[in-house]
């Protein structure tokens, strides 16, 4: 599903994101991706989006090999996989549903379908009465659900969300974070970063993989110790 060996990731400007990296994450499976602010996260998954290519190393990522001239096998990720990004990145003046239903329309699926799969994913993040409710009308953590919600519709095989807890406090945080996990099954990994440790202590399921100053620290499965 994921598989990463030696990888490195240096910014134009010089800065050595990632060194040395060695990972594999395999179908189907819970990961968090923990570590403090600037350890390499985000650098992490936008390797895993296509949104960035190693430096050096080999990546493949659902069976694609992720290396700068491999356009093809970008465009192909991007059908497969859904992303929840920090920052969200919903269109503003239009609706819960819209908002969803864009996400998909680059698949080859019918309207009415593109339709029919935006509701049922903004149902399942609890989002039912807040369907054609312009964005900026939505709390911070309704905002976050329409965009899981844009992530999940299009079943992908593989969910990556940066920093989904962001400023929710803990009760919300762990409501999203099990809101995505719920989304793993045998064929749809989730991948969710955090700095915030704290809110794995009560997780018990998952692999958890440290990230320290661009270098993995630690793979573990199951809980926290
Ligand atoms: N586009 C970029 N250009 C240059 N440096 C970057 C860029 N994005 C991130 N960095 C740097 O790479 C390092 C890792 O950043 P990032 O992956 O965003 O960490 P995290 O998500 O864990 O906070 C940091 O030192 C950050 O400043
Ligand atoms: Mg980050």
């Amino acid at each position: 599903m994921i598989e990463g060996k030696d990888i490195s990731l240096v910014y134009g400007d010089g800065t050595k994101a990632l060194r040395g990296v060695n990972i594999a994450i395999s179908k189907g499976q819970l990961a968090y991706i923990i570590g403090p602010s600037g350890s390499g996260k985000t650098s992490l998954l936008k390797l895993f989006m296509g949104i960035e290519y190693p430096t050096e190393g080999e990546l493949k990522v659902l069976g694609l090999k992720m290396q700068k001239g491999q356009e093809a096998n970008i465009r192909k990720l991007r059908r497969l996989i859904g992303p929840v990004f920090q920052e969200f990145k919903l269109i503003k003046g239009r609706t819960a549903l819209e908002n969803v239903m864009l996400g998909l329309r680059f698949l080859d699926m019918p309207s009415k379908m593109i339709k029919e799969e935006s509701k049922n994913a903004l149902i399942k993040v609890g989002l039912s009465h807040k369907i054609d409710t312009v964005v900026e009308h939505l709390s911070f953590g309704e905002t976050q659900r329409v965009a899981i919600a844009r992530a999940v519709a299009r079943k992908p095989a593989l969910i990556l969300a940066d920093e989904p807890t962001g400023n929710l406090d803990v009760d919300n945080a762990l409501n999203i974070m099990s809101l995505l996990a719920s989304f793993r099954n045998e064929n749809t990994a989730v991948i969710i970063t955090t700095h915030a440790t704290h809110l794995l202590d009560n997780i018990d399921q998952g692999e958890i993989i440290k990230v320290e100053n661009g270098i993995i620290k630690m793979e573990s499965r199951g809980a926290v110790q």
